[in-house]
């Protein structure tokens, strides 16, 4: 499985994501014994604890599976962060929580303070790397200014139909990888006349095309899905390359109003 190294630490490119999924344990299980070795999870998904069940029932050694949990914007003060880091653990039933990010901003707590109890997490075994989610370029500078730890990662929103090229650029500066949510647009590439006529000249599907679109870039992705056979559908993005046109004309997909997810509400927290 190729991965993207960010500051030495190793985020295999295609993942599987698994808000809103259901029969977690199953989904991941099956999804490892595809080939995922990237799972990724959120405290405020509720569904840590089948997602460790289902690492765990793969059967595949622990160490080849890398595992993300996100802390919740309402944890990031220090004591709440170290709580929440324990929390995820015991769900989890894992040894270690291989990838931790913040999963909002939050600006009700100074970013220095979250960064140090996470870096503290981490001194302390509980952590393998550390990360951030839906930080803006701002927010990245700041955030690598204070940190005492690398930071490895900003997951954001990315697929065909949104421009991300400011804040691509800002994780590329900072050396962090991009890992990419909502990698098939929740579904809307599916039935893209565009993703489609591309897809069939290389017989491949729209989403696939959507998701290799991000992977050519380096981007790393996270599809969600229910279904069995999607699983080796989105897994399967390494027999084609989109050429340079291709490439372009998928760029020029991007819209205003591609946004699905809205990340405007995290100022709430204020
Ligand atoms: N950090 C954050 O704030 C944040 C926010 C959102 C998401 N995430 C993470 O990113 C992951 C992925 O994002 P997402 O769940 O929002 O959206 P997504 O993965 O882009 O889309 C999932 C939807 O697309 C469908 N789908 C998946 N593969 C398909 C295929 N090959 N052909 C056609 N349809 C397909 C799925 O339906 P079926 O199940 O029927 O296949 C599902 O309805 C999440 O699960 C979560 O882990 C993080």
């Amino acid at each position: 499985m190729k991965a993207i190294d960010a500051k030495g630490f190793k985020i295999p490119i295609v993942g599987l994501g698994t808000w809103a999924l259901r029969d977690v344990a199953r989904i991941v299980e099956q999804a490892i014994r595809v080939g995922y070795r990237h799972i990724d999870t959120a405290q405020m998904y509720g569904n840590e604890a089948e997602v460790g069940q289902g690492v765990r029932a793969s059967g595949v050694p622990r160490a080849e599976v890398m595992v993300t949990t996100k802390v919740q914007p309402t944890n990031l003060a220090p004591h709440d962060l170290e709580r929440s880091v324990k929390e995820s653990l015991a769900k989890l039933r894992l040894d270690v929580i291989d990838l931790l990010l913040i999963h909002w901003p939050n600006p009700r707590v100074p970013l220095t303070e979250t960064l140090g109890a996470m870096a503290k997490m981490k001194g302390e075994g509980y952590v393998r790397a550390l990360g951030v989610s839906n930080f803006t370029v701002a927010l990245l500078d700041e955030a690598n200014k204070v940190s005492r730890e690398p930071l490895v990662c900003n997951q954001i929103e990315c697929h065909p139909f949104l421009n991300q090229d400011k804040v691509i650029d800002a994780c590329r500066k900072h050396g962090m990888a991009v890992v990419a949510y909502s990698p098939v647009a929740r579904g809307r590439a599916h039935g893209n006349d565009t993703l489609a006529r591309i897809g069939k000249a290389h017989g491949k599907t729209d989403a696939q095309v959507s998701l290799r679109y991000l992977v050519q870039q380096g981007i790393v992705v996270i599809p969600r899905t229910n279904r069995l056979e999607r699983l080796a559908e989105n897994f399967a993005l390494f027999d084609f390359e989109l050429s340079e046109q291709e490439m372009q004309e998928i760029y020029r997909l991007a819209h205003p109003d591609g946004r699905i997810v809205d990340w405007t509400w995290s100022p709430k927290w204020d």
